[in-house]
């Protein structure tokens, strides 16, 4: 962490957020629903879709008449333990929160619950979601997908999504166990991070026209929107490292979030007219809650879970390996971490809340 960064007060931070959508035409609980999601990365230490992206990507969105501050829920197709959700290119975390605790709602009564939308628009880091199926004793999964970004294994240009499938389960340990992450090697909130803080992108992470890594972030995060760069695959280039693999997971995630809820896939999440004019990028979703209880005594269930994730980072380390995680680890020791200090704000952060600040003529007082 440069010697530059303010802390602020996640509460605050949160309040600011709130009044800034607000003041743009967001109804007061999407907005808080907003903040709250936006909030709920950085204390996490998921800063690359935390706060860092209240103005590029949601105001500027709003205020360039791509996506409407005020969302339309349309619930388009239902059964008992399903539902086809159109979000009418609103706002993304409040479609996927109430989408999520849709299908909680029918796993409860039904044991399962699965809800799938269309039209939606960045629904930000995506454990959001699956946390809240745990917090109900269930297992909650989520897919999205997301601007084509990642090439298929042989390929250089970028056609899936970097598309997260996330899942959350109860253990007996303080947090869930929580796989949340990207198909890709990397993803393009981590892209903007290294754009942000001024470093050049590591060997792997992005395939350039003639099949070679690229390392000029500023330049690849444009070409990525011109076809002229792509992200790699979970798994890397070629075959060797079974890059097969990723790309197979992004393109199932592409599948479920587009294929059920008749949502718009690959090239038409472009976001851009042929003329390079933004245009909306509307978005697919799907979420998952499975009611642990319709199984196994959640007890009993919580306890394996911990167990199979205390076995694991038990085992035998390679050398010179300080300590082996499980996933959702990181996330909670930083979550204890900055639980009294906040959120980080490095300089860009502070330029972008100070201009949000001024263009919107808001009331709250910045700490730098
Ligand atoms: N909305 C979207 O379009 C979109 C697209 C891509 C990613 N995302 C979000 O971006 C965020 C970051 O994604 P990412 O791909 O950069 O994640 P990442 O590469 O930082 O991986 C994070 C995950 O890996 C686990 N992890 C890290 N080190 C580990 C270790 N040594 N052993 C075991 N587990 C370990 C963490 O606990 C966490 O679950 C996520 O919240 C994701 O949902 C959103």
């Amino acid at each position: 962490m440069d010697d530059k960064v303010t802390w602020w007060a996640f509460d605050e931070v949160e309040a600011f957020m709130r009044a800034g959508f607000e003041a743009i035409g967001v109804p007061t609980e999407e907005a808080a629903v907003c903040a709250d999601v936006l909030v709920a990365a950085d204390r996490r230490g998921v800063d690359s879709h935390g706060v860092g992206r209240f103005k590029p990507i949601y105001l500027d969105r709003i205020w360039a008449g791509t996506q409407n501050p005020k969302t339309n829920f349309e619930i388009v197709r239902e059964g008992p333990t399903t539902a086809v959700i159109d979000g009418h290119n609103g706002m993304g975390h409040y479609i996927a929160k109430r989408a999520m605790q849709m299908a909680i709602d029918k796993a409860e009564k039904f044991g399962m619950g699965m809800t799938v939308v269309r039209n939606s628009t960045h629904y930000g880091a995506a454990f959001y979601y699956p946390a809240m199926a745990v917090e109900h004793s269930m297992i909650g999964m989520t897919t999205t997908s997301a601007r084509p970004s990642i090439a298929p294994t042989w390929g250089v240009e970028p056609m899936l999504g970097t598309n997260p499938m996330t899942w959350g389960m109860p253990s007996d340990e303080p947090f869930p166990y929580m796989p949340d992450y990207a198909t890709s090697v990397t993803q393009r909130g981590k892209l903007e991070l290294y754009d942000r803080i001024g470093k050049d992108l590591p060997d792997g992470w992005v395939i350039g026209q003639d099949g070679q890594y690229r390392n000029d972030t500023k330049q690849v995060l444009i070409d990525l929107t011109k076809d002229k760069a792509a992200l790699t695959p979970l798994g890397g280039l070629g075959e060797d490292l079974a890059g097969y693999k990723g790309y197979g997971n992004a393109l199932t995630v592409e599948i479920l979030s587009a294929c059920l809820s008749q949502a718009n896939f690959m090239k038409a999440l472009v976001g851009m007219s042929p003329e390079g004019k933004p245009t909306p990028i509307e978005l697919g979703h799907s979420f998952m809650a499975i009611k642990v209880e319709s199984f196994v005594d959640p007890a009993i269930f919580r306890k394996q879970v911990g167990e199979i994730c205390r076995q694991l980072r038990a085992s035998k380390k390679a050398p010179g390996a300080a300590r082996i995680w499980t996933p959702g680890e990181k996330e909670y020791e930083i979550m204890l971490f900055r639980k009294d200090k906040g959120v980080p704000f490095n300089e860009p952060l502070k330029a972008s809340f100070k201009a949000v600040k001024d263009k919107l003529g808001l009331p709250h007082k910045l700490p730098f």
